[in-house]
């Protein structure tokens, strides 16, 4: 773990507090409260029975938003076995949702009875004052990259909006800023266009550049999947349904020059989308989030490293322990705070990776009920640029919809459903580890996964996107 210089201190201050016998009795939440561990203070370090006779340190990396590091969470056994199940499933394209709400609108966006009944020239001029945040009469930068096509996966700094105005000579006059008639005569489909070449040939330019596959850690699953499940029940001590009703395994993997910008994993609770997980008629076919129409409602997040990266790879959170959130700033530093590409070593917390380390943060906040509450700003995060060899993830989200009478109902139906019956604990632990010597023991494993690694295998289906990348002017 690296820090900025002005927390330096706090580190040296701090790691004098750690141990377990400074550990604060973990109480249960009571019923109908979620469980939180509480972070105490960086450097902190508990020490946790998460699986019988078996100890984890659980150290606190951040308070704000409270990140956890547990090193050896994962064998290194499991490691390899996890990835191989995804070599096996096969891995697709990562991507983001896209966003139908921002759209270059220029003459391309009217529809034909608006054609016909009211004056074009006159819904130009009102889209264009709507863009106009600032009210100045010209569109800057950052009110045109508000309003870019949603080409998927694009990630677009102030530099390239500066260049597109230059390689398509929109900006006529050249000033920076694109006035009424300048918006006017300017194409949608060119700007796409440009982007699109702009995303092949930098890669930086690409909201999240890896593969990814969904694996099911349910019952009739692989061992070392279910046993990995019982041991985030056991750190976030939540109720089995709500951890079994949760995503699942997302595995991901970065070749060189992969990465994901700096995003939120979860998204705003005040908003009239309802959560996806817990949508009962969930309809697979039709999924983008349900064409956009459902939000991800995702508590915590575990990260887990399935590999040593030979160089670069590292996990960034730009803002954790900030000591506020200023719209402002974050504006006029967007560039920065976004591109991990370019900007990884500027982040406040940059955790190494590390096979077999996870790291746990909670991406909302609780509310005075002590259930799930506004999404914590400063849970911005992201993967930085793979410099050398390879980076494997894997993320289990931990979802929970803000409205407890839906995530009550969604795990009653969980809990009614066959393929979800419960195992008695002692049992479960027993087989687990009976069928876990027989995978380590298992050499094939190895030689299948470093033959599937050479193969670029792509099929599999996806679960569920990521929300679109979030740009400080929409969201903070
Ligand atoms: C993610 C993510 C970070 C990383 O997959 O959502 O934030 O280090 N990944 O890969
Ligand atoms: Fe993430």
């Amino acid at each position: 773990m690296l820090r900025g210089a002005p927390l330096v201190f706090v580190l040296i201050t701090c790691v004098c507090a750690q141990g377990v016998d400074n550990a604060p009795p973990e109480l249960d939440a009571p019923p109908g409260r979620l469980f939180r561990l509480d972070p105490v203070e960086i450097g902190f370090e508990r020490v946790l029975e998460l699986e019988p006779g078996k100890m984890f340190t659980v150290q606190t990396v951040s308070m704000k938003p409270p990140v956890f590091e547990i090193l050896n969470f994962l064998s290194d056994s499991e490691c390899d076995r996890i990835r191989h199940i995804a070599l096996e499933e096969g891995l697709d394209n990562s991507t983001v949702a896209e966003d139908p709400q921002t759209r270059f609108t220029a003459t391309q966006g009217l529809d034909e009875t608006q054609q016909v009944t009211q004056d074009k020239d006159d819904q130009i001029l009102r889209m264009f004052e709507e863009f106009d945040w600032s009210q100045d009469g010209l569109l800057d930068a950052r009110e045109v990259r508000d309003i870019l096509p949603p080409e998927r996966n694009a990630f677009m700094s102030l530099r390239d909006i500066h260049e597109l105005f230059a390689d398509l000579g929109i900006d006529r006059n050249s000033d920076g800023f694109l006035d009424l008639d300048e918006y006017k005569v300017t194409s949608e489909a060119d700007i796409r266009d440009w982007m699109q070449k702009k995303m092949n040939s930098d890669k930086t330019r690409v909201t999240r550049e890896s593969k990814q596959v969904w694996l099911s850690q349910n019952d009739a699953q692989d061992v070392v999947l279910r046993s990995l499940r019982e041991r985030v029940i056991a750190l976030t001590r939540l109720p089995r349904t709500l951890i079994k009703g949760s995503e699942l395994l997302q595995v991901v993997k970065y070749s060189v020059g992969g990465h994901y910008h700096a995003h939120y994993d979860s998204e705003d609770i005040n908003s009239d989308m309802p959560c996806h997980h817990s949508t009962i008629d969930y309809d697979e076919q039709n999924d983008d989030l349900f064409l956009r129409k459902h939000r991800l409602c995702r508590y915590i997040t575990i990260l887990y490293y399935l590999n040593d990266v030979d160089d670069g790879g590292k996990t960034a959170f730009p803002l954790a322990d900030n000591e506020t959130i200023n719209d402002d700033e974050l504006n006029e530093n967007s560039d920065t705070i976004y591109d991990l590409s370019h900007h990884c070593k500027d982040a406040k917390l940059i955790v190494e990776p590390v096979k077999g380390k996870a790291v746990m943060w909670y991406n909302h906040r609780l509310d005075e009920t002590g259930w799930l509450g506004e999404l914590d700003m400063f849970a911005l995060h992201g993967g930085c640029d793979v410099h050398s060899g390879t980076k494997w993830i894997a993320n289990n989200w931990i979802n929970v919809d803000n409205v407890r009478e839906k995530q009550e109902q969604y795990q009653k139906k969980l809990e009614s459903e066959v393929d979800l019956e419960f195992y008695d604990e002692n049992e479960m632990r027993i087989e687990v580890e009976n069928e876990y010597v027989k995978n380590v023991n298992d050499d094939v494993t190895k030689s299948a996964i470093l033959n599937a690694e050479n193969a670029d295998v792509t099929r599999s289906k996806l679960k569920t996107e990521e929300p679109r990348n979030v740009h400080a002017n929409d969201e903070l």
